[in-house]
């Protein structure tokens, strides 16, 4: 695997390269066949009226609509919260691997929004990914949302007509060639692109079946919590983990080392719900998921959701046996936590309830890349704010205070205490975290 790795670093360009040929290769063929199924399930949508035009929606549909945008978390990425935007009218920026990727302003405005388009166009774009004249980037999760079904996307767009309209163009995206070529994604399209619908499976029981609809439709769970490929496509171990902007979306199937298989249902709900719960608090882009979206979730679609992911076996994987407390790191650890951790994560690691996180049965913990515990430690970290935890608490920002050395001797201890086995966390992964996150260099002066 070593070898791989060097290979890989060595003849990075030379991959990349090769890499784009194949999608530009797969983008002429993907243009024949995706122009030619890109209807298949979008013939119930009118092709006649226009959003900005739409009268008086069904009621009932712009409620059931109004559900399917919270549980599909629109407004994370359509409302420039950085600016104090209004809801739905664009211009948030997300960070990709490629570039910056701007969220567009879907309000039914006529000119800078989505106001001239008909509902053919609007199932176009959330299930095959296709804008009014343009591939879409798959930032948008089109490839979660053709999971969506036809009335849950009707619903949907009857909602959208409800939406004050706002008119707001937004920047254009960010991203050096090749990756600003839209026709790419046709190729991308062909590579990744699942367009199937959802597709019950034989005994399979209700109220499991609902929580796959969720979590692989509308929650698009996996954009998050499956790795990626190079390109952005996912890989196969779904919902295994994966990295996204110096953050580590852990397991979340019922493994019991890495994932949620040592929480309870109730646990799993919970959190969803509350944004902690005994073992865990949600932070950087959980928290958000759970602010905007989760919490607002139904009990019965939490539950569905909960049993559905403790139904998946996972990766079974393998962790190291925990280093024995007298290695000089855990003793290092010990010590930087005795000093500036026990007043809020507890003598024994148990946490404070609803407000800082334990590390003594919180799988985020064992996850096999210690990203978002940097994360945490460098920048500090604001927890969920849900309407049954109004008072998100704070994680101060220790870059000023401890040594790249001080924070992986911490984590490791963690890691390796209270239950707890898992990888060391290197100096050199806590160097890089602070350069990657902007965080700030210690106070005292190193030798
Ligand atoms: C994870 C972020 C994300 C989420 C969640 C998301 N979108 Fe998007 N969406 C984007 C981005 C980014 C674009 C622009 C893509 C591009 O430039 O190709 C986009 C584009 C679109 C477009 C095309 C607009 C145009 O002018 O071409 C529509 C329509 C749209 N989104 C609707 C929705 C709806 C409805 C939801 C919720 C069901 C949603 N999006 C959820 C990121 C997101
Ligand atoms: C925008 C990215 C993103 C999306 C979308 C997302 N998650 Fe997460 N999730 C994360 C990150 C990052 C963490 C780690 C947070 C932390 O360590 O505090 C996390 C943590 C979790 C945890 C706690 C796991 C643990 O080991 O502590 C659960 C459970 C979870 N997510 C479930 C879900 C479900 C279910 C969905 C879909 C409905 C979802 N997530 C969607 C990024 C995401
Ligand atoms: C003033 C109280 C406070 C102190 C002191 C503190 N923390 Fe935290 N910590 C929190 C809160 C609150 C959260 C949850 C919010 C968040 O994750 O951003 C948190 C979250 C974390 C997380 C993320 C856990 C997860 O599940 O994602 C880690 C790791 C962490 N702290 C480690 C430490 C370490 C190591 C120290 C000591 C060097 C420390 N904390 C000191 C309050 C504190």
């Amino acid at each position: 695997l070593n070898r791989i790795q060097t290979f890989a670093t060595r003849h990075r360009s030379a991959l990349i390269l090769l890499a784009c040929v194949l999608v530009f290769v797969a983008a002429v063929v993907g243009v024949m066949l995706v122009r030619n199924n890109d209807t298949s399930r979008a013939d119930v949508a009118d092709d006649r009226v226009a959003l900005a035009d739409v009268q008086q929606p069904d009621a009932a549909a712009v409620a059931r609509g109004r559900y399917v945008a919270v549980s599909s978390d629109c407004v994370a990425c359509h409302t420039n919260h950085h600016a104090g935007g209004a809801a739905y009218a664009g211009g948030f920026e997300l960070q990709s691997p490629f570039g910056v990727i701007v969220g567009s302003n879907i309000t039914p405005d006529r000119t800078t929004g989505i106001g001239e388009w008909t509902e053919r166009d609007f199932f176009k774009a959330m299930r095959h990914g296709q804008g009014k004249n343009e591939y879409l980037y798959p930032a948008m999760p089109y490839n979660a949302y053709a999971k969506l079904s036809d009335r849950d996307v009707h619903d949907l767009w009857s909602y959208m007509a409800t939406v004050t309209p706002v008119q707001n163009p937004v920047d254009a995206n960010r991203l050096p060639f090749p990756f600003n070529i839209r026709l790419l994604m046709a190729g991308w399209n062909l590579l990744f692109f699942d367009n199937s619908g959802f597709e019950a499976r034989g005994g399979e029981a209700p109220e499991i079946a609902r929580g796959r609809y969720l979590v692989d439709g509308a929650g698009h769970c996996a954009s998050c919590h499956t790795a990626k490929n190079m390109l952005g496509g996912d890989k196969s171990a779904y919902l295994q983990g994966g990295l996204l902007q110096g953050w580590f979306a852990p397991e979340i199937t019922n493994d019991a080392q890495r994932g949620l298989g040592r929480w309870s249902e109730a646990d799993v709900a919970g959190y969803l719900r509350h944004g902690f719960n005994a073992k865990g608090v949600a932070s950087g882009p959980m928290a958000e998921a759970v602010e905007y979206s989760t919490q607002h979730l139904t009990d019965t679609d939490l539950r569905a959701i909960a049993k559905y992911l403790k139904g998946l076996p996972g990766s079974k994987s393998q962790v190291p046996s925990a280093l024995a407390a007298t290695d000089p790191i855990m003793v290092r650890g010990k010590h930087v936590y005795d000093a500036n951790c026990t007043a809020c994560h507890g003598q024994n690691a148990d946490g404070l309830l609803g407000l800082a996180p334990a590390f003594n049965d919180n799988p985020a913990v064992r996850a096999q890349d210690s990203s978002s515990m940097l994360h945490v430690l460098m920048t500090g970290g604001r927890a969920a704010a849900s309407q049954s935890n109004p008072t998100a608490a704070g994680m101060p920002s220790f870059a000023w205070k401890l040594s790249d050395a001080d924070m992986a001797a911490v984590l490791t201890y963690l890691r390796n205490s209270h239950g707890n086995a898992a990888e060391l966390v290197t100096a050199r992964q806590a160097k890089d975290a602070r350069t990657s996150t902007g965080a700030r260099e210690p106070l005292q002066a190193k030798r």
